[in-house]
């Protein structure tokens, strides 16, 4: 019941904050000088990690509204933090995080939901028949509770051991379940929320080698037996012990021809000045090299809040202040350039079309998407309209913000807003039925 008040009242919020999240995506679509608006500009998302307990330090929030469009809480959503006691879920921190980047037309990654670090000991202590309840009851609460709000969910994070066994790692699922664990959540995760991408995610997987081969045997193994996962994500934690590998796009490329996405997802190098900087520049092109890279995200705002705060490892110092590395990744991402410049977006011959249609349907409801495609010059950024029959409503929104005028809904992107030419991004939408089946109607699309 509180879930159900909860996503109807984000979707009447949604109306309400459309309009400061639409001027702070408008404005930087025609700089392209954020990083966010840079790599958008690529088709990618440029995210990081936020802390809720920052939230309220204006140079923090300032920093983070500025910059980037899509966030991962970087402890409130793992289970210590979620479910603390068996069955008790609490989402205040979590919820402060995405209410923000919603009202900043940001997106959200929920990180993480079955891992073996960051767990309440109550979960050890069940034996498997109870185990394997507690964790699908737990992927179904916590992405139930943001059903339609999240591009991409770290479904099972580190299940594999460092070194070069390729062997799983020891942790109560896999000592009590075995192996298919990891299978069951992705099952168990789909279920729950059918619209968002579903990642594996791990860390010394960057390269090729043991582990990476390991991780990549087990997602082949799924996509041939129809076993529900979308994405791959590289956590990318560098230093001098565990570099940037010079093999990095060739290992992202292996995946992606899996034909999974892939994501950088936890980015930090430690370093300083150009040595740092360079470093960088690497990761953005490998990703950028790679189609179904589509996106990154640095694991921290600033360096003073860093989980390694002792290696300085991102790209706004303890002041806010970009460092060499910033310059490195917006430049990388072709930062401002781009929209603005002669034959770009803002010439006014930008066009685009939008076209609909439904992907999953139930009894009470349905998901419609609408893929808006950019005419033969690039766009900094599209309007599409969605008018709903009589009697629906809207419940859930992503990968673009809302406004609605009576049953005519206004979309306009989120982090998705620039587009080369020919090329195609998508929003999608949960409607409630109240008892009629008739399609919406998709209007005309606006570029600029
Ligand atoms: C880290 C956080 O940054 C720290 O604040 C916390 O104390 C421990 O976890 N791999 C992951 C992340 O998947 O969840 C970890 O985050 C870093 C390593």
């Amino acid at each position: 019941m509180n879930m159900m008040l909860r996503r109807l009242s984000r979707a009447a919020a949604a109306g309400l904050v459309a309009a400061a999240a639409l001027t702070a995506a408008a404005h930087s679509a025609e700089a392209a000088d954020t990083l966010g608006s840079a790599a958008a500009g690529q088709g990618r998302y440029f995210g990081t990690a936020v802390a809720a307990g920052h939230l309220g330090e204006a140079d923090y929030t300032a920093t983070l509204d500025r910059e980037f469009g899509s966030v991962t809480p970087e402890n409130e959503m793992k289970w210590d933090a979620t479910e603390p006691s068996r069955g008790t879920f609490t989402f205040t921190s979590a919820d402060r995080i995405v209410d923000h980047a919603q009202s900043r037309g940001m997106d959200v990654r929920g990180h993480t939901l079955v891992w073996h670090s960051q767990l309440p000991s109550w979960v050890g202590t069940l034996g498997a028949s109870d185990l394997r309840t507690a964790m699908k009851d737990h992927i179904s609460g916590l992405m139930g509770h943001y059903k339609g709000e999240i591009h991409s969910w770290d479904v099972v994070n580190e299940a594999f051991q460092d070194g070069g066994s390729g062997a799983r790692r020891s942790s109560p699922f896999q000592d009590k379940l075995g192996d298919g664990f990891i299978e069951e959540a992705f099952r168990a995760a789909r279920a729950a929320d059918p619209a968002a991408k579903l990642c594996y995610n791990d860390y010394n997987t960057d390269g090729v080698n043991a582990k990476s081969t390991a991780v990549y045997n087990m997602v082949k193994d799924f996509t041939s037996r129809g076993v529900p996962i979308d994405c791959v994500g590289f956590q990318s934690h560098f230093n001098s012990n565990s570099p940037v590998p010079s093999d990095y796009r060739q290992n992202l490329q292996r995946f992606a021809d899996l034909g999974v996405d892939v994501q950088i997802t936890e980015l930090d190098i430690e370093g300083s000045g150009s040595a740092q900087a360079a470093d960088y520049t690497k990761v953005v092109q490998a990703c950028l090299a790679v189609e179904r890279c589509t996106g990154m995200t640095v694991w921290g705002v600033t360096d003073k809040y860093s989980w390694r705060s002792g290696g300085t490892p991102l790209l706004f110092d303890g002041n806010y202040a970009k460092k060499p590395a910033y310059d490195a990744v917006l430049s990388a991402l072709g930062g401002s350039g781009g929209p603005g410049e002669p034959g770009g977006p803002g010439e006014g011959t930008a066009t685009c079309t939008a076209t609909y249609t439904r992907t999953a349907d139930w009894n009470g409801g349905y998901n419609g998407e609408v893929t808006v495609t950019a005419g033969s010059e690039p766009i900094g950024s599209w309007t599409a309209t969605v008018t709903l029959p009589a009697r629906q409503s809207v419940s859930a929104l992503w990968n673009g913000t809302a406004a609605f005028n009576g049953n005519v809904m206004t979309v306009r992107p989120s982090w998705n807003g620039a587009l080369a030419a020919g090329t195609s991004t998508t929003f999608g939408f949960t409607v409630t039925k109240n008892g009629s089946d008739a399609a919406p109607a998709v209007g005309a699309c606006t570029a600029s």
